[in-house]
């Protein structure tokens, strides 16, 4: 015996809930299959656990993906907006921390709460401890076998997510579904994720885990101006974060390690104030001590500044402005935000989210080849998608 719906949604995430509940208000019989024991675990972990929601700044800008049009359509018709019209209505309290950025004033939860009232105000069926693990054709749509039992839909929405930290639901599903149905997926790596060093780098450096400072971090034609921080392993910090999304092992990634200021000014300036001051006091006045120290002890030499001729300030000065990281490579899917790849977006339609090869299809979300900045830009994409997905499945 298997149970019959109109659409079977595969993860009770942000995606899969936004897509149930959408399609559930369309009078459509909605169930939800979550492998978990509680939906939306990630939601509740994002944030610190006070969800940055959405992002106000959100444009197709703020994305990767191979194709950077494919986003466009969906995020133009549920925009921040709409989803802080939805927040309101559940009289959520929230506030824009910096860049845009919304986030709960009280607790990740109040978000999982009005997905789940929406979703039960809508019928919508949502089934805990329940993975799917197989999807065959039916006759007039798709026969799911899930750990409960079988499931009969008409429409298939796979919001499984990526491979990014499995204890809180990363799973290769979706991806084993889009080639099952026809649909390439593109290489997957870990996204939004602290880089490693090894080696002399990481001796130089590792030691000084803990200490953070504003960087601006490029590779690749893309820059970020944010904090960096040392950890026991390498970097991490929303800096290092965004770039990592950029970087590829052999990719030069470069910091500038005092942003915004003209160094070769400053420091000759300093040279004619205070002439018998060493480089790396001049230096923990721009910077974390320990880490001015630490580039004068292994890197720039420690004279005082008097002795420093205008060339070797102009040197001082590139040197902290184009910093090389040699980066062995990133913590993995244990600790990424997110993952980069998935299912390519040239085998589904960008305003319904439907597969081209398989009508009553759907994949949205993390697990489509499109993938956000830091800073809410990931579960907009999770709300639009899954509307434009719930408008019509
Ligand atoms: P998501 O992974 O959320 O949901 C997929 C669901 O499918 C999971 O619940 C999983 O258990 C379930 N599932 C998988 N396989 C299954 C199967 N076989 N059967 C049944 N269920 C199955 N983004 C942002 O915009 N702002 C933020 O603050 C943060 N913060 C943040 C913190 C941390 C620690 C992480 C790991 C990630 C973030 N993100 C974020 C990223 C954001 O969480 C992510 O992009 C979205 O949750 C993706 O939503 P999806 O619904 O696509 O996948």
């Amino acid at each position: 015996m298997s149970s019959a719906c109109d659409v079977l949604v595969i993860g009770a995430g942000a995606a899969g809930l936004m897509c149930a509940l959408t399609a559930g208000q369309r009078g459509r019989r909605v169930v939800v299959l979550e492998r978990a024991n509680k939906v939306g675990k990630k939601i509740l972990m994002s944030g610190g656990g006070r969800c940055n929601f959405t992002n106000i700044g959100t444009t197709p800008a703020n994305f990767l993906s191979a194709n950077p049009h494919f986003c466009k359509s969906a995020l133009a018709r549920y925009t921040p907006s709409d989803f802080i019209a939805l927040v309101d209505r559940h009289g959520i309290p929230w506030h824009e921390k910096e860049l845009g950025q919304l986030f709960c004033d009280r607790s990740s939860k109040d978000i999982v709460r009005m997905l789940l009232d929406e979703c039960e105000a809508a019928g919508v069926h949502v089934v805990t401890e329940c993975e799917a693990a197989s999807v065959a054709r039916g006759s007039d749509g798709f026969l799911v076998r899930a750990s409960t039992g079988d499931f009969d839909c008409a429409s298939l929405v796979v919001a499984s997510g990526g491979l990014s930290i499995p204890s809180l639901g990363g799973s290769g599903l979706g991806y084993q579904l889009a080639r099952q149905f026809g649909h390439d997926v593109l290489p997957t790596r870990a996204g939004l994720v602290p880089l490693t060093l090894s080696g002399r780098h990481a001796e130089r450096l590792c030691d000084l885990s803990g200490v953070a400072l504003p960087v601006e971090a490029s590779c690749n034609g893309q820059s970020f101006r944010n904090a960096m921080l040392v950890t026991h392993r390498g970097l991490s910090g929303p800096a290092i974060l965004q770039i990592s999304s950029y970087w590829q092992p052999g990719d030069a990634l470069r910091l500038d390690l005092l942003p915004g200021l003209d160094v070769a000014a400053h420091l000759r300036a300093q040279r004619s104030e205070r002439p018998a001051a060493e480089l790396r006091t001049v230096l923990a006045d721009l910077m974390p001590r320990r880490f001015a120290h630490r580039l004068c002890e292994e890197w720039l030499g420690n004279r005082p500044m008097r002795e420093l001729g205008d060339r070797a300030l102009r040197e001082i000065a590139s040197a902290l402005g184009q910093w090389p990281v040699i980066a062995s490579g990133t913590e993995g899917y244990r600790t990424a935000e997110v993952t980069l790849g998935g299912v390519d977006t040239d085998g589904l339609s960008s305003t319904t989210m439907m597969s081209r090869h398989v009508p009553g299809l759907y994949f949205i979300g993390e697990v489509v080849d499109v993938t956000g900045w830091l800073g809410g830009y990931n579960f907009q994409w999770a709300w639009a998608s899954g509307r434009a997905a719930g408008e019509v499945a």
